[in-house]
């Protein structure tokens, strides 16, 4: 080919990928309008109107709804019996206190098999000393200075270290938010995050949570294996394991709690901030708190 032929084919081809890449770039351009629900924040809840199974209705429609069902409107009995739940204040501030400081869970899932406590104690003298070097001033990420080496999985934290923990404590707090003494989550603590000013942001996702640090120290996560792509059965996980009978008959050797455990807080450490695995479905589909639910 002469030379002036090559500038042309290789200018051809450079159009050509040009096109190529414009036109596949549309095609999986993703279909916005899917998603703008989703992204939208959730209605707050009106007072004097109802909740019908998640349907609001206005005092108006309620009433209407409740005569149509031939039941006396001016009765709030009518209301309850058909399902509709009004929206007082006194729901508006006992749901908000449940929010923060109910614990979530049950209890013998998240402390008595998980071990959520007993690894948060582990690093309690950091917790207390790094909220007391706050002097009452409020964070939005409070950092721990590891007072001895920490292992977790096949890594080890030397002592020293500073650990971001993204754990939120307001101002003249004694622990921080969403979290209790013993180890007990409230829906605050990946759900709220204070201001620059220390306000309470209720309902905006606490994306900065090291929510891989909380799980990883739990003594016994990997009770939750089938939240990750873990097999129990994995011959590199063998050693000191029971041995049981399973329902073939056949004799089984569970895996070595302490090297199965090992490798589940390896995985979750692998997961980024602000993220979590909520669906036991042996698939590593973490999901990152985005949602704003206030
Ligand atoms: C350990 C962190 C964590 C805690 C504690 C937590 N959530 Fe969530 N929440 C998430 C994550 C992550 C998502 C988004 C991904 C998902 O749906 O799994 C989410 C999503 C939600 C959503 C929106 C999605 C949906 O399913 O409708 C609501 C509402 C919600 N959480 C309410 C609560 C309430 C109420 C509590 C307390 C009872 C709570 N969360 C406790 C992490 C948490």
């Amino acid at each position: 080919m002469r030379w002036r032929q090559k500038v042309l084919m290789f200018i051809l081809i450079l159009t050509a990928s040009f096109v190529a890449v414009l036109a596949s770039n549309s095609l999986i351009q993703p279909k916005v309008m899917a998603t703008v629900a989703l992204l939208q924040p959730a209605p707050t809840q009106p007072l004097g109107y109802y909740d019908y199974f998640g349907k609001l209705l206005s005092p108006q429609e309620a009433n209407d709804f409740v005569r149509n069902q031939g039941l006396d409107p001016a009765d709030p009995v009518s209301y309850q019996r058909l399902g509709a739940v009004e929206i007082t204040q006194q729901l508006l501030e006992s749901g908000e206190n449940i929010f923060f400081n109910t614990k979530i869970g049950d209890t013998f899932g998240l402390q008595g098999v998980f071990g959520f406590g007993a690894g948060l104690l582990r690093v309690q003298p950091e917790l207390i000393a790094a909220i007391t070097e706050l002097h009452g001033e409020p964070t939005t990420n409070l950092r721990l200075t590891l007072q001895e080496d920490l292992t977790l999985g096949s890594r080890t934290y030397p002592k020293g270290s500073v650990i971001d923990t993204g754990l939120d404590v307001e101002r003249a707090a004694n622990f921080p938010l969403g979290l209790q003494f013993d180890g007990s989550l409230t829906c605050a603590v990946c759900h709220v995050v204070l201001s620059k000013t220390g306000e309470r942001l209720k309902g905006v996702p606490n994306g900065d949570l090291n929510i891989p640090l909380l799980v990883a120290l739990s003594t016994n996560t990997a009770a939750g294996f089938a939240r990750l792509d873990l097999n129990p059965l994995d011959p590199s996980y063998q050693g000191n394991g029971k041995t049981i009978i399973d329902s073939d008959n056949q004799l089984v050797t569970l895996p070595d709690p302490e090297k199965f455990e090992s490798a589940f807080d390896d995985a979750v450490l692998d997961v980024p901030f602000g993220n979590f695995e909520s669906s036991p479905d042996a698939i590593r589909n973490t999901n990152r708190l985005i949602l704003n639910i206030s």
